[in-house]
């Protein structure tokens, strides 16, 4: 867990709330089940946060049967994620990740931190009630995912106001390069006035002077390596959000076929999609997308009632994300859609988590 390399300068160690991430790096949260126990607790064994997504959990878990209590199923599946994830990594951080965007997006909240969440990662909207869904454990850090200052100088003031304390830190996510749904709409997208370049060091500089640097300032997106992440910390950002570096690594939870698609995918396979849930999202270029596209349809219609709002459901445009993700996950690259970060095409081989990390302490550059 030292951080300590011959010659390299030592990363310094990540302090959010009671919590001390000995290696910067928190894990991002990856759904369906592309970031469950087998990858959360390989990265908390070397020192950073490994981050459970809990959205749809029960869909590659015994507790879902077709159409039946899926949301009482969800919360079994994430307790025994949790229960798994500690008992492989009995000393590491954990946490996971919620989305605001989900039905169930409370009552994950509510067992994450009733069975030993220590840290709570919640983004796809902003989680304005997420203090009160987990009072029940005042030591677990809560940390809200943005993608401007606006939004977390907002977010800070209510909380403050409603609930008198302040997020614990805030992850910043670049819509220009990050993997999965994006936190800006279509016209926004590229824009480098919303990249971390530019928002990184506005939210390093706010927390400073609002907040007593009380507030950590992690960014996510686009980072892959030890020089990404000396920028990273460079901008005033106190530590990286990584999730497609994690992708190809044995220890990710999703199947082989799925992990191939990036090994696979080149540079231009990388494309936005229109969610269901109304934001953009990024995604490698598959037999999915190309039938999307074309205007063809890709099969699954709503079957879990799963998001607050989803235009499959209400309008039956669009397609059930949770289907495509899930297929994706299971391995089915007919029917499966594989959220990425622009990055993720630079895989050309799976390797442990452990690999990455040592070269990250070791200040080695990625392999090419
Ligand atoms: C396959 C995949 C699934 C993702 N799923 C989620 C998710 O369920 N919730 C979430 O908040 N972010 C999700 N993300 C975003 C990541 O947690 C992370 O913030 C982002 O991808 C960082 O950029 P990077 O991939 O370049 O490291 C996902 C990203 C990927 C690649």
């Amino acid at each position: 867990m030292d951080a300590s390399i011959d010659g390299v300068k030592p990363l310094p160690p990540l302090q959010i709330g009671d919590y001390t991430i000995p290696v910067p790096i928190i894990q991002g949260g990856m759904g369906i089940r592309v970031s469950a126990n087998g990858l959360a607790s390989a990265v908390a064994n070397e020192g950073g946060a490994g981050i459970i997504a809990t959205v749809a959990l029960s869909l590659a878990s015994q507790y879902y049967q077709k159409g039946k209590d899926y949301f009482r199923a969800n919360i079994k599946a994430l307790i025994d994620e949790l229960a798994l994830t500690r008992e492989k990594s009995p000393k590491g951080i954990i946490g996971t990740n919620c989305m605001v965007a989900i039905k169930d997006y409370e009552a994950m909240v509510r067992t994450s931190v009733e069975h030993g969440a220590q840290l709570i990662i919640s983004g796809a909207g902003l989680p304005l009630r997420l203090p009160e869904f987990a009072q029940s454990n005042p030591r677990a850090a809560l940390i809200p995912i943005v993608s401007s200052l606006r939004a977390a100088s907002l977010l800070a003031k209510r909380w403050l106001k409603q609930y008198k304390r302040i997020p614990d830190a805030f992850v910043f996510e670049d819509p220009n390069v990050a993997g999965g749904h994006l936190g800006v709409n279509r016209k926004q997208l590229f824009d480098a006035q919303h990249g971390s370049d530019v928002v990184v060091p506005e939210l390093a500089e706010w927390s400073r002077k609002e907040y007593g640097d009380e507030i950590p300032i992690v960014t996510a997106g686009g980072v892959w390596d030890r020089k990404d992440i000396d920028h990273a910390l460079s901008l005033g950002a106190k530590g990286v959000q990584m999730a497609s570096r994690f992708l190809c690594t044995y220890e990710c939870d999703a199947h082989p076929n799925f992990k191939q698609a990036f090994i696979d995918a080149k540079e231009g396979d990388v494309v936005i999609v229109d969610s269901p849930a109304g934001l953009p999202g990024r995604a490698i270029n598959t037999e999915f997308t190309r039938t999307l596209f074309r205007g063809g349809e890709v099969a699954d219609h709503c079957f879990a009632t799963c998001l607050e709002y989803c235009l499959c459901r209400e309008q039956k445009e669009a397609f059930c994300v949770a289907a495509a993700l899930h297929h994706a996950q299971q391995g089915n690259m007919t029917h499966g859609l594989v959220f990425t970060g622009t990055n993720a095409v630079r895989h050309n081989k799976i390797v442990h988590v452990s690999d990455i990390f040592d070269e990250i302490r070791a200040g080695r550059p990625a392999p090419s």
